[in-house]
């Protein structure tokens, strides 16, 4: 833990234009400076940097925010190791937060668990040089085609025929069995110890024995886990075992050759998926670098949202034979619910990504991973088509499955390129699909109910811009969200409704409470994920009574959340408070009841435009009488608040 005070001098002492140098070379353009993007390619230069604001962002390729994000960006580092860079930079000293007892026995457990890791990694590579060991493990892996510098940058090893040769070595090194059995390295057959206990080393046995070794490593580099293969033909022995889950090892949060792969997936701006630690190695050997495997496991979405860190593009590789295609389509699906945008490469029956990338040149390779893959509904289609063609009723099965597909995804203009292809590629018209599609996504998602509203709105921040959905209210959740981190912690006086003859009531309260309430109220979700995560967070902080300002959020660790701070103090709102000020305008913050009232009503007015399509909608494809009375008696209520909020925001506007 990095001490807050610590953040700030590292943010109030580094300057942009420095870091940035470091790796660009700026130009001065008036206040700002002017560089060639790092991030994409480019002849012009659109890539600016402002040492006012502490930001950068190129209107190339859109990446924008502050100096940690660029580090983080650049250096593809955490937030803490990305603080780290700059401290190191200026030299600022970092004393950690002392962490409880607690904390510090986990940490001390995942230190140590990491370093018999470690350990054991050496130990079997160590063992691919003995004499059996070189018999024995290294010509396995030479016969499969693997290089040397393969071999060292994956640092595969071998574990000998022996129950506890590792079980020995360690010991000997002063390591405890209990680390041992806790990083999974050790099996113990006493089930009665009681927890905690000091393992009998009688009772232990190395996991691998005889088997070549596949360590598996977190996104920096340290080995957290192992996969053994067998060096046997004999179809009753496992041909993987791999280590159970630890303290340092949960399967579905984990990507092998991510450690390796991450730079070129950035680089090329595309993740291949494959099975297996082979395909990885093959693949990584033949000049593919930015490729990674789910090991055994079927995708997660945890997996996903790892690689959607680096790219929004994924291509699943998947070997010829049947059994794999459940297993890939449950993937795919899971991917295109994310936002991602996913292709699938089929290979020849008879191979996998390991023998195909090593029949082929990597010339051939790269040409036919760029060239082969297909979205979900060709390939979807390719997969029936001998047979379902012809036959109209496997016809209609098929065409229910694409679009059911078609409805997981969260985009809507996404969701319309699909239905032509499809259109297309079934010779059905699109009307057609539109309605069989809207059959799906209201069965699935209820969009009378709030949880409807709020499940739609759960959905993950799309890579692809919004701004095509007519009736996307991200434009006005920005809007507020600018309002509230600007002037959230500012008074002034609304005025509430008029009863009776009474003058209408005026109260004077702070902009957040007002804003933060007016949301409350109607039990909005925002649908842009970013400005729901700020939103929900300023909640917490300000109920906790702590003063929360822009400031808080441009610095934030999170990048998607630094990044849109960014770009909304980078709109041109304050460009022309600016320059209204200096020709005697009145500004926003001579307006500010207006501002804040504009925002609101605005978002809230959208939101029900949006109720009131979806409705009528639904009213086109009614089921029960009793269906339809009530989808007539709310909107009418929804009309009511219409009217309401045009009679309002005329007022302000
Ligand atoms: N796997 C596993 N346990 C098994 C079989 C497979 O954990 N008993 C995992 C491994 O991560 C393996 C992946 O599933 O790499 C793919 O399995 P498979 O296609 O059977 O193995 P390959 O990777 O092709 O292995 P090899 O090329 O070494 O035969
Ligand atoms: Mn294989």
């Amino acid at each position: 833990m990095i001490p807050r005070e610590t953040i700030d001098r590292i943010f109030t002492t580094a300057r942009i234009e420095e870091v940035v140098g470091d790796f660009v070379n700026l130009k001065k353009r008036g206040v700002n400076y002017l560089g060639l993007c790092p991030f994409h390619n480019e002849k012009t230069p659109s890539f600016t940097v402002s040492p006012a604001k502490g930001i950068y962002k190129c209107f190339g390729c859109a990446r924008g925010g502050n100096v940690v994000n660029f580090v983080m960006e650049h250096e593809q580092l955490d937030y803490v190791n990305a603080l780290k860079y700059l401290a190191k930079k200026y030299k600022i000293e970092i004393v950690e937060e002392e962490r409880t007892p607690e904390q510090q026995e986990q940490d001390n457990e995942r230190e140590s668990l990491m370093v018999v890791c470690s350990f054991a990694q050496k130990f079997f590579t160590e063992q691919l040089q003995t004499d059996t060991g070189k018999a024995i493990g290294l010509s396995y892996l030479e016969e499969r085609g693997f290089s040397q510098k393969t071999i060292e940058d994956f640092q595969l090893g071998y574990s000998p025929e022996s129950s506890k040769a590792l079980m020995t070595a360690a010991s000997q090194a002063g390591y405890k069995l209990k680390y041992l059995v806790n990083a999974g390295l050790v099996r113990n057959s006493d089930e009665n110890a009681p927890p905690g206990s000091e393992p009998n080393p009688e009772k232990c046995f190395d996991r691998f024995i005889g088997r070549v070794i596949f360590p598996v490593h977190n996104v920096s580099g340290r080995v957290i886990a192992f996969g053994g293969r067998t060096l046997r033909k004999d179809k009753n022995v496992a041909k993987y075992v791999n280590s159970p889950e630890t303290l340092l090892y949960h399967k579905s949060n984990v990507l092998y050759g991510l450690n390796l792969a991450r730079k070129a997936i950035t680089a090329e701006d595309i993740c291949y998926l494959v099975e297996g630690y082979a395909d990885v190695i093959s693949l990584h050997q033949s000049g593919i670098e930015n490729v990674v495997a789910s090991s055994g496991t079927s995708l997660t979405i945890e997996q996903i949202r790892l690689i959607r860190r680096y790219t929004p593009n994924l291509t699943i590789l998947y070997d010829g034979d049947a059994a794999g295609v459940k297993a890939s389509e449950r993937g795919f699906n899971l991917a295109l619910k994310e936002g991602m945008n996913v292709k699938i490469l089929t290979l020849p029956a008879e191979d996998d990504p390991d023998t195909f990338a090593r029949k082929h040149s990597p010339e051939e390779l790269k040409n036919y991973l760029q060239t082969k893959a297909v979205d979900f509904i060709v390939f979807k289609t390719r997969l029936l088509k001998e047979d379902a063609m012809n036959d109209p009723i496997k016809k209609a099965g098929l065409i229910k499955e694409i679009v059911s597909t078609i409805a997981v995804i969260p985009e809507r203009i996404t969701r319309s390129v699909y239905v032509k292809e499809c259109s297309r590629l079934m010779d059905l018209e699109e009307d057609v699909l539109w309605s069989e599609l809207r059959t799906i996504r209201q069965k699935t998602l209820n969009d009378f109910s709030d949880e409807g509203i709020r499940a739609k709105a759960a959905k993950p921040a799309m890579a692809q811009p919004v701004a095509y959905d007519v009736f996307s209210a991200e434009p006005q959740e920005k809007e507020v969200i600018r309002v509230l981190l600007k002037f959230g912690n500012e008074e002034t006086t609304f005025v509430g409704e008029a009863e009776g003859d009474e003058p209408p009531p005026k109260f004077t309260m702070k902009i957040a409470d007002f804003i933060i309430e007016s949301l409350r109220e109607d039990n909005f979700t925002l649908e842009n994920s970013v400005c729901r995560k700020i939103f929900e967070e300023y909640c917490i902080v300000y109920d906790k009574g702590e003063p929360i300002t822009e400031e808080y959020f441009l610095r934030h660790e999170d990048p998607e959340i630094s990044g849109m701070i960014t770009t909304l103090s980078a709109e041109p709102y304050h460009m022309s408070d600016w320059s209204r000020r200096s020709i005697g305008i009145k500004t926003e913050r001579d307006h500010l009841t207006e501002t804040v009232e504009k925002a609101v009503y605005q978002l809230k007015s959208r939101k029900i435009e949006k109720m009131i399509h979806d409705l009528q909608e639904n009213l086109k494809h009614p089921s029960t009488d009793e269906e339809l009375g009530l989808m007539i008696e709310h909107k009418r209520k929804l009309d009511t608040a219409k009217r309401m909020f045009k009679i309002k925001l005329g007022r302000v506007i």
